[in-house]
């Protein structure tokens, strides 16, 4: 049975925290510090699904191309797409112009500044909120994901599953009696900081913890057993199997428009299967013999694996290279591109990477 925290152990908690964060944080981020509402927002969407390492460059060049809201507003859909181009989850790109386009036309460019305007903004859930909140406006709203479940199911040894109903409330409300209202955004940041850095997932740096002497999991030598998760993720696999027709220097390419991976993004024209097949399953196929039974192939590279695992899905792409004599008959959405006019487009990672090693013609 599980027992509340007592309130010392929770304010040892806080006056720990924050200790830590002016005594040994040294990790420098340059939206650390930052009051500018834009910028903030911009880490953090950038943030909500790739690791500090990978963002700050993206970040830095994103700044460097919009220094203001307006200047992303105005942008053209493709500029912006092609700023995000590798950070995947296209949808926070979508929704980052959709919402500076929203705050300019509908807003005359002023950031809201509450928590409940900030968390109707798209693409802006809880945690995001809470950050841009407490960060730009000093708003008392604890940042609440997987890093604050491990930190504090650790620290207070506690065993429910993060992912159940009860888990996500007792570690919601938790969160917020732990921050100190009057300074939220270095706590926020501090949180962070040190579930990154100290209280890994993996080969958490016990031994120097400050909360070394408090730490419930770490005197029940459950630090490796706590966050629990009732459910495991599941990961589910696809064939993308993608068909590269070039004629005279001229690519086919297509626009990925349902709500699916990739929304928004270009690749070749694709056959989707259930299960791997090889190239002459493939021409056997009514959608091969539909885009090019009656072209005449000049040349045919030897197929090219790819794949990119998301954090769902684990996508095998498999690339057939042809090269036809005359363009195969118009088919709904091909689009044909200069081979070398190819990078001004933006592809999934697999498609760039196969572009990169795989596409000799
Ligand atoms: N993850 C999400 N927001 C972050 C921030 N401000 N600093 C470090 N990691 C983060």
């Amino acid at each position: 049975m599980f027992t509340p925290p007592s309130s010392v152990l929770k304010s040892s908690f806080t006056k720990g925290l924050l200790q830590w964060n002016q005594e040994q944080n040294t990790r420098q981020m340059p939206w650390k510090g930052e009051k500018d509402p834009y910028r903030i927002w911009i880490s953090e969407i950038i943030l909500q699904q790739t690791r500090v390492e990978q963002g700050l460059s993206y970040y830095n060049n994103f700044i460097r191309t919009f220094p203001t809201i307006r200047h992303l507003a105005k942008a053209p859909d493709e500029k912006v797409f092609k700023c995000w181009e590798g950070l995947g989850y296209y949808s926070r790109c979508r929704n980052l112009l959709a919402t500076a386009r929203f705050i300019v036309n509908e807003r005359n460019g002023h950031f809201p500044d509450t928590y409940e305007d900030i968390l109707q903004l798209k693409g802006v859930g809880p945690y995001t909120a809470a950050a841009i909140s407490s960060f730009a406006f000093q708003l008392p709203h604890a940042v609440v994901d997987g890093n604050v479940f491990r930190v504090l199911s650790r620290y207070f040894g506690i065993d429910i599953a993060t992912d159940s109903t009860a888990g996500k409330k007792l570690f919601t409300t938790l969160a917020q009696e732990l921050l100190d209202p009057r300074q939220p955004g270095p706590y926020n940041q501090a949180i962070m900081d040190f579930g990154a850095v100290i209280c890994k997932p993996a080969a958490p740096l016990c031994t120097g913890c400050v909360f070394r002497k408090k730490c419930v999991a770490l005197k029940m030598q459950q630090v490796d057993a706590l966050p629990v998760k009732q459910k495991k993720t599941r990961v589910r696999e696809r064939w993308l199997n993608y068909i590269v027709v070039v004629c005279n220097q001229e690519v086919a390419i297509q626009q990925r428009t349902a709500k699916d991976i990739w929304q928004d993004l270009y690749e070749f024209p694709l056959i989707e299967t259930k299960k791997a097949v090889n190239k002459s399953a493939l021409m056997k196929s009514a959608t091969w013999k539909k885009w090019l039974g009656d072209t005449v192939l000049i040349r045919q590279a030897d197929p090219v694996k790819e794949r990119q695992l998301l954090s769902h899905q684990l996508v095998h792409g498999y690339f057939i290279l042809l090269q036809t004599d005359r363009k195969p008959r118009a088919m709904a959405g091909w689009q044909w591109v200069k081979k070398n006019k190819l990078g001004t487009f933006s592809f999934p990672g697999l498609i760039n990477r196969y572009l990169s090693d795989g596409f000799s013609i």
